[in-house]
């Protein structure tokens, strides 16, 4: 299979995995499973940046708010955490913190915490009083849960005098494996492990249920606050026990070299903790030191987990069952008789592609190995057993439509053909449109989208803007009533008003994730300008494919794509339809506008002290335009060292030439 069309795969598989973690909590795969797959992704994605469209599932954290609590905004967004596994990826993890603060071989402190398998949870403290607990949610908002966390015995109300104001102070929300055992006796639903049985008992509308749970908190991170707190996580973690939270009392204050040997003494412990942990995070402790390493995407730069490797346990498989993705792959996957894996029921597990069931020569009805850490299900390592199955034939046609499934040569992946007439296909497209991310609509989730489109109401997106005018006969369905429908109409009419960054991205044009839908809003602006540029572009050699070669992180593949599908006159017709329905808004660089780099088109060329992608991301997040090659629009070339050709044209073009000191002034770094 060639590197992308394992990479494809990947996303899809992290992308199924997300939704079936956090929106769900019903995990179908391990942690240990998962963090691989991720680490695939992104190794793969940073040999092949121009993939970057795709990877949105990457950024992701967390789900969406799940219906029935109320939204809560979090001051600051609660982020994720990026893995290690292995002595010399902690070692990298040391050596990107250097290269990054261009600090010498002075030796790093860090504060090291068991990493505990619950789910976290933001608290909100003002005037020293607690006033509101949140879950994660998606990063920025999450559900509000005060009136569960108010039934946790070990949560402070008030905060002494020498609280802040105003803080959110961060933690993990857990039951311990005592309580979640005697928990899973007492009733008829089994949750699979404590992490879960703690979700479910925190996101209770009956605040009595959560009361009979019993949930316990440790506090280990903070989010906004008025004033600082402590110079030092240390320091700041003494002052979170002063005040009287459960702090993990195997914390410890440790030097950069004391990680490994850590590492095995909290592992040594593990199986006799209370509560499941999965690894260790390992903070950077000088608070100052946080601040300048700041973030990259979903996880601090900062901080890691190092987690523990994997467990393994045989089943049998039962079926390997084929499912249609938005793009026509074929992706199959591994039903299983269920099988306890560390506490976790695990019934599902992917297998990749076509090449991989080949190479493993996995077959219906084989007793096969599986791996999974930490928390959830596994990765198929191989088969154990022989069944009497015969080698598996992956369908040449899609089961679906029927139509030929083509694989294309350099891709390991099978896709239908049947584009639009495949049902499947347009389903997908249309859940994608209606998802997270794109218009996110609310009620009109996987499940609605696919019976609203079996009842020939939903067949293409422009169709969702008239639902509202269906009310009555949606009041009228099973399941609904008046109350939802009138919801659904507000959440559909809500959305008539889109930005023109998540407009692109819910076209669900290949390649185009909100990665790149957001490089091409800020590059173009507005609707018309980036409709009528697309159009132009379809022109090889045109300036305007040159303009959108040139976009960075925009390559050739992803032009082709874009190209691609403004010469499909059915999407050229969906696009007419959709515009008289949706009010496009020009893409947000307005707001950014006190930075001296708002607006303006910034190429970097030479070797900077900063990585290459952090001053692209720094620029970028101040609502510049960061393009690859230097012409007449370029506005600022910041040259690194051994800067050559590049230079020399902004030179000739008489553009502002900036060194890296320059660049870093006007970025405020
Ligand atoms: S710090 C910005 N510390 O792990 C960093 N997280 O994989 C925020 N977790 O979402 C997290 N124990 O739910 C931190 N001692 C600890 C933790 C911890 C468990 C969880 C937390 C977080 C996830 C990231």
């Amino acid at each position: 299979m060639t590197d992308k069309s394992r990479f494809s795969r990947l996303m899809a598989q992290i992308e199924a995995a997300n939704a079936a973690y956090h929106e769900r909590d019903a995990p179908e795969m391990p942690d240990a499973a998962y963090d691989a797959l991720r680490r695939e992704a992104e190794a793969l994605l940073a040999a092949h940046p121009e993939w970057r469209a795709e990877s949105g599932a990457l950024a992701q954290v967390g789900g969406r708010a799940a219906a029935g609590f109320g939204k809560r905004r979090h001051l600051q967004p609660m982020l994720s955490l990026d893995n290690v596994f292995a002595p010399e990826e902690f070692t990298e993890f040391l050596a990107r913190i250097r290269r990054f603060l261009g600090l010498d071989q002075s030796a790093l402190e860090f504060v090291a915490e068991p990493k505990i398998d619950g789910l976290s949870i933001s608290l909100t403290y003002e005037g020293r009083t607690f006033t509101r607990a949140a879950t994660r949610g998606d990063g920025t908002e999450g559900e509000d849960v005060t009136a569960n966390i108010l039934t946790l015995p070990s949560l402070p109300r008030q905060l002494p005098a020498d609280a802040p104001d105003l803080i959110e102070i961060r933690g993990e929300v857990y039951m311990t494996k005592v309580d979640f055992l005697a928990l899973n006796e007492a009733q008829e639903k089994q949750f699979a492990n404590p992490r879960n049985a703690a979700a479910g008992s925190l996101r209770q509308l009956d605040s009595r249920i959560t009361a009979s749970r019993k949930l316990s908190l440790f506090a280990y991170a903070s989010g906004e606050t008025s004033q600082p707190v402590a110079q030092t996580h240390w320091e700041y973690l003494q002052k979170l026990k002063s005040w009287g939270f459960d702090v993990n009392p195997l914390s410890a204050l440790i030097p950069e070299t004391g990680a490994e040997a850590f590492q095995a003494q909290i592992g040594a412990q593990r199986a006799a903790l209370a509560y499941d942990i999965d690894g260790v995070v390992y903070k950077i402790n000088d608070l100052a030191l946080q601040n300048r390493l700041g973030f990259v995407g979903r996880a601090p730069r900062w901080a890691t987990a190092w987690k523990f490797p994997a467990e393994k346990a045989s089943t049998l498989l039962e079926d390997i069952e084929i499912q249609v993705g938005r793009t026509g792959a074929l992706t199959p996957r591994a039903r299983l008789t269920p099988v306890n894996v560390g506490g976790v029921l695990v019934t599902y597990a992917t297998l990749h592609n076509e090449d991989e069931i080949a190479r493993k020569d996995i077959r219906i009805g084989d007793i096969v190995e599986l791996q999974r850490a930490g928390d959830v299900i596994p990765q198929i390592l191989g088969v154990l057993k022989r069944g009497e199955g015969q080698p598996f034939r992956f369908p040449a046609t899609c089961p679906v439509c029927g139509a030929h499934a083509a694989r294309d040569e350099d891709e390991a992946i099978r896709r239908c053909t049947g584009g639009l007439s495949c049902p499947a296909q347009v389903v997908e497209r249309l859940i994608h449109f209606c998802a997270r991310g794109a218009f996110d609509i609310e009620g009109l989730g996987e499940k609605t989208v696919r019976d609203f489109f079996a009842r020939g109401w939903l067949t293409s997106p422009p169709d969702i803007f008239a639902l509202p005018a269906r009310e009555p006969e949606i009041a009228a369905l099973d399941g609904w009533g008046a109350v939802s429908a009138a919801k659904l109409s507000a959440a559909i009419n809500a959305r008539r008003r889109m930005g023109l960054e998540k407009f692109i991205f819910a076209l669900g044009i290949r390649r185009i994730g909100e990665n790149n839908a957001r490089l091409l809003a800020r590059h173009y602006g507005s609707y018309p300008a980036w409709r009528e540029a697309m159009a132009a572009a379809t022109v090889i050699g045109s300036d305007a494919r040159l303009e959108l070669g040139s976009i960075s992180g925009i390559g050739p593949t992803i032009a082709q794509d874009l190209v691609a599908f403004f010469a499909e006159p059915h999407n050229l017709a969906t696009l007419a339809s959709l515009t008289e329905a949706v009010t496009i808004e020009d893409a947000q660089a307005a707001a950014l506008s006190d930075s001296p780099l708002a607006g303006k088109v910034v190429v970097f060329t030479g070797t900077l002290s900063m990585a290459r992608p952090e001053a692209k991301a720094r620029a970028e997040a101040l609502g510049a335009k960061v393009t690859e090659s230097v012409s007449k629009k370029t506005d600022y070339v910041v040259v690194g060292e051994d800067a050559g050709s590049k230079a020399k044209k902004a030179a000739e073009l008489g553009i502002a030439i900036l060194t890296e000191a320059q660049f870093r002034a006007m970025a405020g770094l």
